[in-house]
């Protein structure tokens, strides 16, 4: 180990409260997440209550979702919100056109998404079709949601089996409308958010519209929807996506497994671009007359690997480095707590950085997933400013930080910190002040490998394990293994 790291951490100077929306997840109509991974359908085999399988259900209930964004991503823009009413066998079955063709039976739709949410105690996040669809499609579909009263589509929902509306927390316009959404120049998605966002209405409050933005390799673009007089009044916030990919490069991202340290570190050190791409992204918005409300949204993020040949689409295996990826993003969008409202990871079951991966009747818990859920206590903490010099981690004349730490004061008043060690092979000892307290207790989450990951035969070989630190002088001491995630609380 190298010689300890001496962390500050400043008590009094709190940044802001960390949203739970931040631990936001990401739920498309795409390979085996929605069917199979989530919705079974009442007629399974597999135990399930109104269809949703109950084991998914049950770790999803464990990780407190906050928000989940639907029905997409690229689907989005392909989604016909009446294919996906009524009794089941008045559901049309379509082809998911934006995933490779699979058949799509619409089983489930807006009352088993709407449902699922309220269930987890969870926001909505409703994408509409600004691609395929219509304005008056879209606000029929507000309508049918939140109408209350004669309203001849709140009947409808009522004979659907709903008497209540549900509420829309937060409505995105468009998705990458820069390229699946329909490669539209700026400045006429920019006209097309401004009439969409003023004639689309819903009863009750107003959810919080997010404007489609760039990708990390596109910022001007973003710069120049913003450029549009009007966004300000129509728009409480602009996204960004941001994939982490292990070579950088799209046409042969890497192995989800068996991958060289090379590129472990390529993936940390791509991965913590995030940072820097959240300061540009807020100063073309500060660069903007927006109002003090106005937000970014890191509304798509994660893993993207290659997927092994013949899987579902965007399906693949998870590893401690998945688990060191979210924690080292989730770390960043803390620092951020006053001006990154939401997250949605992608995505939750079977695609991409998933939380929980399933085959037939069996489900998995993913590092990732272990990550979410040690992390849960930071949900509506107030994250604190943190000071130290981080030892560096080297590979193959690449250098990133190797420590990656986050402090907060817990909504209970104990001290949470959230440590990161990225370091392929070498463990490291920090020092934190231990605020009066003796001893303060730890999970962390390491593997004994660098794709060290959970599987259908090994469920439980990445878990998080608890310990106990002591303090000695009126400091915590503690052993950061290699590649691990570890979240303390200091009881106060
Ligand atoms: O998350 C998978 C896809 O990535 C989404 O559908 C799209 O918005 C993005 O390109």
């Amino acid at each position: 180990a190298s010689a300890q790291t001496d962390i500050e951490i400043d008590r009094d100077a709190p940044i802001g409260t960390i949203q739970p929306e931040v631990y936001g997840q990401f739920l498309e109509h795409l390979g085996t997440q929605v069917y199979d991974g989530i919705w079974v359908g009442e007629d399974s085999d597999i135990p399930n209550t109104d269809g949703i399988r109950d084991d998914v259900y049950g770790a999803l209930d464990r990780l407190d979702i906050p928000v989940i964004r639907w029905p997409g991503g690229c689907y989005a823009d392909m989604y016909h919100w009446r294919d996906g009413i009524g009794a089941p066998e008045e559901r049309t079955p379509r082809v998911n056109m934006s995933w490779g063709g699979t058949p799509e039976p619409n089983g489930f739709g807006t009352h088993e998404f709407f449902n699922l949410a309220e269930k987890l105690g969870a926001k909505t996040y409703l994408n509409v079709n600004l691609g395929t669809g219509t304005i008056t499609e879209a606000s029929d579909w507000l309508e049918y949601i939140t109408a209350t009263g004669e309203s001849a589509l709140a009947q409808e929902r009522r004979a659907n089996g709903r008497d209540e509306p549900w509420t829309i927390d937060y409505l995105s316009i468009g998705n990458e409308t820069w390229g699946c959404g329909g490669n539209m120049r700026p400045a006429y998605y920019a006209d097309l958010y401004a009439q969409w966002a003023t004639l689309l209405k819903v009863e009750g409050e107003m959810p919080v519209r997010i404007i489609s933005g760039s990708h990390e390799g596109n910022m001007d673009y973003s710069d120049e929807i913003l450029d549009h007089p009007a966004m300000g009044d129509l728009g409480d916030g602009i996204s960004v996506h941001f994939y982490t990919l292990p070579t950088g490069d799209w046409g042969k991202k890497g192995d989800a497994l068996g991958f060289p340290e090379d590129e472990w570190m390529s993936t940390l050190s791509h991965t913590i671009k995030m940072d820097t791409i959240i300061e540009d992204k807020l100063a073309i918005i500060d660069s903007h007359d927006l109002g003090e409300d106005f937000h970014l949204y890191v509304d798509e993020w994660g893993m993207w690997v290659d997927g092994e040949e013949g899987a579902p689409a965007l399906n693949q295996q998870n590893t401690i480095r998945d688990a060191v990826v979210a924690a080292l993003n989730l770390n960043i969008f803390h620092k951020y707590a006053d001006r990154v409202p939401m997250t949605n990871i992608a995505q939750m079951v079977n695609v991409l950085q998933a939380m929980i991966l399933t085959d037939g009747p069996e489900m998995i818990l993913t590092p990732t997933y272990h990550v979410y859920e040690m992390y849960v206590p930071f949900q509506g903490a107030t994250a604190l400013p943190v000071d130290f010099d981080s030892p560096d981690y080297s590979h193959g004349g690449e250098t990133i930080p190797a420590v990656s730490l986050s402090a907060a004061i817990a909504e209970n008043g104990d001290i949470l910190i959230a440590v990161v060690n990225a370091d392929a092979s070498k463990a490291h000892e920090i020092a934190l002040p231990a605020f009066g307290a003796d001893s303060a207790s730890v999970r962390q989450l390491t593997g004994a490998s660098m794709d060290a990951h959970n599987s259908f035969d090994d469920p439980e070989a990445v878990s998080p394990v608890e310990m106990d630190v002591s303090a000695t002088r009126g400091k915590l001491r503690m052993t950061l293994e290699p590649r691990s995630v570890s979240v303390m609380r200091i009881a106060q």
